[in-house]
């Protein structure tokens, strides 16, 4: 089965290689939504997505797979933190068509117990046979990435650098297509969502949620993100370049203006990776009303924003609020001690 793409966005014309099984499903949360006591919330489980344990970089990878393997590449490169789940799913992608990974993975969170740096996605990549570059936090990624593809390259390999979080404009039409995707589901079950939350990290998802709904002539501000990775103006400069950047990629008339992109800051914390109390308590909450686990750096502080939001009554009751889960499992382990 092919991921769902509605007759408005057609994506045909970029390489792709089938790393989903389908459209993920949307299902309504009765016990959390009563929980919380107005809004009618929804998830969209792109936890769901089989392939190397799941989580939302497969839609990427799916494009950026397609694209390394139209340019002949047998190597695929990538950057991320220690237990990067972008750098996971390159790995289980490039194991599943049979490129070579290496990943280049920094210890930019300050932590250093043995469930950080030795469980979660850090066990998973090396069963997935990647070669792990173990950096300090202060190290430069994408140069050294860059300069390892060179050496490489220098002994006949062909090799495809792929960048954070695999947020190039050609990553994020994965998330142009789940845009489209979630239209589609919209339509056939009646459903009307206020409101699309995600988390925001490298910013892919989000900018490619909104230049999806831009391709399609729907309205972008549907969709409101919690960074969970850097400040919110950065964050939105960022997304809104990558956005406008997917937007043109898939019609060079297209544009995003700047009202598109809506970034709270209020689950950061200390910063990226580092734990909150409102993340502990929405892992708990989802898990214990639902049975539902999301990932304490990503999923738990986007839904801690979500829970927030609704018990200061800032969704009115009725509205259906939308929430991304985006996999990431892995990290629980990871993050053992804080829970
Ligand atoms: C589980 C999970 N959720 C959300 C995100 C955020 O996606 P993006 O980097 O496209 O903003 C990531 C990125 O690594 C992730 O691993």
């Amino acid at each position: 089965m092919t991921t769902s793409t509605t007759p408005q966005l057609d994506l045909s014309k970029f390489p792709r290689r089938a790393l989903l099984e389908g459209p993920t499903p949307i299902q309504h949360l009765p016990r959390l939504s009563a929980h919380l006591g107005g809004a009618n919330v929804f998830v969209k489980r792109d936890d769901l997505n089989g392939l190397g344990g799941g989580g939302n970089k497969l839609r990427k990878l799916e494009f950026l797979i397609g694209e390394a393997l139209a340019s002949g590449a047998d190597t695929i490169i990538t950057v991320g933190a220690r237990q990067s789940n972008h750098a996971r799913l390159t790995a289980a992608a490039a194991a599943r068509v049979g490129l070579e990974c290496e990943l280049v993975l920094t210890r930019a969170v300050p932590r250093d117990d043995p469930d950080y740096v030795d469980n979660g996605n850090i066990l998973l990549d090396a069963l997935f046979d990647a070669h792990v570059h173990d950096l300090p936090g202060s190290a430069n990624a994408l140069q050294f990435a860059e300069d390892r593809a060179s050496e490489l390259r220098a002994q006949g390999r062909r090799v495809y650098v792929c960048p954070l979080g695999g947020s190039s404009p050609v990553g994020c039409l994965g998330y142009a297509d789940c845009a489209a995707e979630i239209v589609g589901q919209a339509k056939v079950d009646g459903i009307s969502f206020d409101r699309i939350v995600v988390p925001n990290g490298s910013g892919g998802m989000h900018a490619g949620l909104v230049a999806g709904l831009v391709a399609m002539g729907r309205d972008p501000s549907l969709v409101s993100a919690f960074t969970v990775y850097g400040k919110a103006e950065q964050a939105r400069s960022t997304t809104l370049d990558k956005a406008n950047q997917t937007a043109q990629l898939i019609n060079a008339t297209l544009r995003v203006d700047s009202s598109a992109i809506s970034i709270d800051e209020a689950q950061l914390g200390a910063g990226y990776g580092i734990p909150t109390d409102g993340m502990r308590a929405a892992v708990r909450l989802m898990a214990s009303t639902e049975g539902l686990l999301l990932d304490p750096v990503y999923g738990g502080k986007a839904f801690a924003g979500l829970v927030e939001n609704a018990t200061a009554g800032h969704y009115r009751a009725g509205q259906n609020i939308l929430f991304v889960m985006t996999g990431g499992l892995p990290g629980l382990f990871a993050y053992r001690s804080e829970f």
